[in-house]
Parts: C-alpha cells; structure tokens; sequence
C-alpha cells in the first residue's frame, strides 16, 4: 500500500474525516448519480443468473443498499469503521472489514464474486492500482465482472506527477469536505489499459461527469479467460 493511501486511511479513521464525509452524504444524497449507477449495474449484470456481487471501499454505502433492495446478493466493505458502521445502520446485511490492498481477499470473503465494484475510489496511485486489479482478478469467477471508475487525468492540468509516473494532488472537494486534504489521482485511458490488458477485456467503457461529461472514466471489465489475452 503506498503511503498516499495509508495517509486517506489515516485520514478518514482517525481525523473524523470518514465522520465528515458520511455528513455530507446526508445532506447532499446525490439520488440521481446513485439511480444512474444502479440502473447502469443491472444493464451489465447477465439476467439469467443469479450473481454474487462484492463492493470495495463501499463508503456509506448507498449503491450496496439500492442492490440489495432490488434483490441481489450483495456484499458491501470497506477499511474504515466509521464507513462500515454507517453501512450497519442503513440496513446492510453482508458486510465486511476489508483493506483491499493489505487483506487476503479469500481469507475474508466466503466465496468468490460475479461483480466486483470498487466506486470512487480515486486515493490509488499506480502501484496501489496495479495491486486493486490483481486481487479483482483473484476475487471474481470465470467470467465475472468488474466495475470501476478512475479521475480523468485529463480534466486535471494542475496535477502533480509522483517518481511512479501517477497524476495527482492533495485537496479538500468543496462538496465532499473532510477536515483534512486528500490524495486524489488521475488517470489517463492509456493508464487504465496498461492496469487492464492481460487480465480482463473491456465490456463497455464511457466517461462522465462534469459540464463536458468527462470527469470519470467508468468501466465495465470481464474477466479474461486466457492470462496472454490483450497482449
Ligand atoms: C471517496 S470514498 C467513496 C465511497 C463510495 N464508494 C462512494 O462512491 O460514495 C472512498 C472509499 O474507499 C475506501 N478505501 C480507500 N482505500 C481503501 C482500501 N485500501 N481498502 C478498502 N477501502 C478503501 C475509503 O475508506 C472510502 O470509503
């Protein structure tokens, strides 16, 4: 785990910035992007069967409950006990302690998944990111799914590069405030293919968010059969 991460980890448990954030989840509920991610799961997940769906770094935990109110098997975690308890008092009924970086995900989770989702997690530099992607490709069955969404380096001409080559700054986001600044990273598409080949082909790939609709690369990702695919 890079010492960026340790210092978000830090930061959100024992600075009360997870306390902070979970605050501003009330006041600001953001149902809309929470509707538009909800509706784009179901549009990827396959119908005809039932699926094991795990989330990493769930926050507060609005996407695992909406799953699991439209029926599905969901399981939702995270590294910080505020964001875990928050998760509890929604309703949440499979929840883990998990630090996707530094635990062994079979030693934590009782079966592999169908989909993993890791949303919004944009506090991984490259090596932490490289690391995300090979304990997904451990974690999901033949063919399962993986969800995620990275910062656009694009958007983020004032990024700072660290000697790893990651885009990135420390900042407090006017509307997700934490007492403390945070490591954010920003990621171009060719990043995310380099993160990408080998290990999963693409199932859709968009960007959105901001005025222009580019804030975000969104991906859908399979699992790749063969470990030489994309090469
Ligand atoms: C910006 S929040 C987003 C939360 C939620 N996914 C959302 O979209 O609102 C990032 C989340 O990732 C979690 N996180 C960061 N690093 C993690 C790690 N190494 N293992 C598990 N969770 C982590 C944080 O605790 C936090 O809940």
């Amino acid at each position: 785990m890079s010492e960026h991460n340790k210092n978000t980890l830090d930061m959100y448990s024992n600075k009360g910035g997870a306390k902070k954030y979970i605050e501003n989840d009330k006041k600001d509920p953001e149902t809309e992007k929470w509707e538009r991610l909800l509706n784009y799961v179901k549009r990827v997940l396959p119908k005809d069967k039932k699926v094991k769906i795990i989330e990493f770094g769930s926050g507060s935990g609005q996407l695992a409950v909406m799953l699991q109110e439209e029926g599905y098997d969901v399981t939702s975690s995270d590294a910080v006990d505020d964001f875990l308890e928050e998760q509890r008092r929604k309703g949440i009924i499979q929840i883990k302690k998990y630090d996707f970086l530094s635990d062994d995900f079979d030693n934590v989770f009782d079966s592999k998944a169908d989909l993993i989702i890791s949303w919004r997690n944009p506090h991984l530099d490259m090596d932490d990111m490289r690391k995300l992607f090979d304990v997904v490709y451990n974690g999901l069955n033949d063919d399962g799914l993986f969800i995620i969404n990275f910062q656009n380096s694009e958007v983020h001409p004032e990024a700072e590069i660290l000697p790893n080559g990651t885009k990135y700054n420390y900042k407090i986001l006017e509307d997700k405030q934490t007492q403390e600044k945070r490591f954010f990273a920003y990621f171009s598409k060719a990043d995310i293919e380099g993160f990408r080949k080998k290990l999963f082909d693409i199932v859709e790939y968009h960007n959105e968010g901001g005025k222009e609709q580019k804030n975000w690369h969104v991906l859908t990702l399979r699992k790749a059969r063969n470990l030489s695919n994309g090469n």
